[in-house]
């Protein structure tokens, strides 16, 4: 049995992400509420030829062997299992970024990011695993890569490891649409379960940690990813119906709502599934304004925070005093993933104790993103400012001396 986590790095196509982000917008202020919000205004195309994903042939579903890795990321699972990554979940940044692109219509800034992230502070600086220990896969990365309040899986120290799926919070998930018949898991759904997943860690994991990159991006990123990866497109809807069957697929869930199985790291691509056209790839731009549109109403989502080693004890950490007074709170919830990215950027060279030419790929995929998003740097971090935070030091994956003294779900 291997680990999961919560960054679905996988990867792909780049499309003129700009005027998109203002139409992406728009059509959020128009949306009709229960199952429509935060479709584009404009439907993208749909190419069922271009869009089907092979199940079959050398992509038919292969289940994981002793000596492969599987982590707590079902995209990155799912495409080891059909072939699409390396069956052992190692792969190369240039895999990654490939295979992002062919299954699901990643952006292709998206993508390198991600891959290029994993390599170098989970990897080798050329490739990891989508499992693994500390410092040779994302399974071993928490508050590196991985994060607590994922959708489906556990909190670190509230569970003792990162990589179960507790069947109540799958359960929780699967009743939001609870008739199969009309069920589509789409952006709004998904902004409810995250805002309900923000607060279960709140009450229930004493040492909960939303962290500038891993809560405010890579946490928020495993509720957008669901809809916007895993939702079957269609040429009735294009920008696609993430039903139950799916969900589950993805997820390698079985049995009812109410009484989930769940098959570890056998996560499939469902027969018969359509990715996003390469037109409306999922890009930084998109995602920050997915982002935006979870803070409507939740606006705690855009600042950093934590639980004090108690329940119920979250309080936010200053953004000012964080980043010596580079960004303030206002700035900060106006564009999140500015401050995000900017601050692993300045945070990546304590983070590895890499030298700076070592860096300089994550460095260029960092400053492409932030360049195009018009961000803000930070010139220097001041850490000191999340001593207050207990969970920022708890770190590693399964093989670390962490979660001591964790509470179980009752
Ligand atoms: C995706 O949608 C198409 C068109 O409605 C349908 O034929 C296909 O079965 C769907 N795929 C899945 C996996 O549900
Ligand atoms: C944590 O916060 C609670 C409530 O604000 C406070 O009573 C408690 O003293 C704090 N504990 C620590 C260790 O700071």
């Amino acid at each position: 049995m291997t680990r999961l986590a919560v960054v679905a790095a996988c990867l792909a196509g780049y499309a003129a992400a700009f005027p998109r982000l203002e139409s992406h917008l728009l059509s959020r202020a128009a949306a009709p509420p229960q199952g429509a919000g935060a479709l584009p205004v404009t439907p993208p195309p749909f190419d069922a030829s271009a869009q089907l994903v092979s199940t079959s042939g050398q992509y038919a579903f292969v289940p994981p062997g002793p000596g492969d890795a599987r982590g707590e990321c079902p995209g990155l699972n799912a495409m080891a299992n059909h072939g699409y990554l390396p069956h052992n979940g190692y792969a190369t940044i240039a895999q990654f970024t490939e295979a992002c692109q062919t299954v699901f219509g990643m952006g292709a800034d998206l993508a390198a990011f991600l891959a290029v992230y994993g390599a170098v502070v989970d990897g080798d600086l050329t490739a990891w695993s989508i499992g693994g220990l500390p410092h040779t896969g994302i399974g071993g990365s928490h508050n590196d890569y991985e994060a607590d309040s994922s959708p489906l899986h556990a909190d670190l120290y509230q569970y003792g490891n990162l990589y179960t799926l507790p069947k109540s919070q799958a359960s929780q998930l699967l009743n939001m649409q609870s008739d199969a018949s009309t069920a589509n898991y789409n952006l709004e759904v998904l902004r409810e379960f995250r805002a309900t997943r923000f607060q279960q860690s709140v009450s229930e994991n004493p040492k909960f940690f939303y962290g500038p990159f891993t809560g405010m991006a890579v946490s928020q990123a495993a509720f957008t990813f669901i809809y916007r990866f895993m939702a079957n497109k269609s040429s009735e809807a294009p920008e696609g119906i993430l039903n139950q069957d799916v969900l589950k697929s993805f997820y390698a869930l079985s049995g009812t709502n109410d009484d989930v199985s769940w098959s570890g790291c056998h996560n499939r691509i469902p027969d018969n599934w359509y990715k996003r056209n390469t037109v409306d790839a999922y890009t930084i731009p998109y995602f920050l304004t997915d982002v935006l549109y979870f803070s409507e109403t939740f606006p705690q989502l855009n600042g950093v925070g934590c639980n004090n080693g108690s329940v119920n004890t979250y309080d936010t950490i200053s953004v000012s005093t964080l980043t010596n007074g580079a960004y303030t709170a206002a700035e900060v919830a106006a564009n999140p993933i500015c401050f995000a990215l900017e601050y692993a950027a300045a945070d990546v060279p304590s983070l590895t104790g890499l030298p700076t030419a070592e860096l300089g790929p994550l460095a260029s995929v960092l400053s492409s993103a932030t360049s195009e998003l018009k961000c803000k740097p930070i010139a220097a971090i001041n850490k000191g400012a999340l001593e207050a935070c207990p969970g920022f030091t708890l770190y590693g994956g399964p093989t670390a001396p962490v979660a001591k003294g964790a509470i179980q779900p009752s």
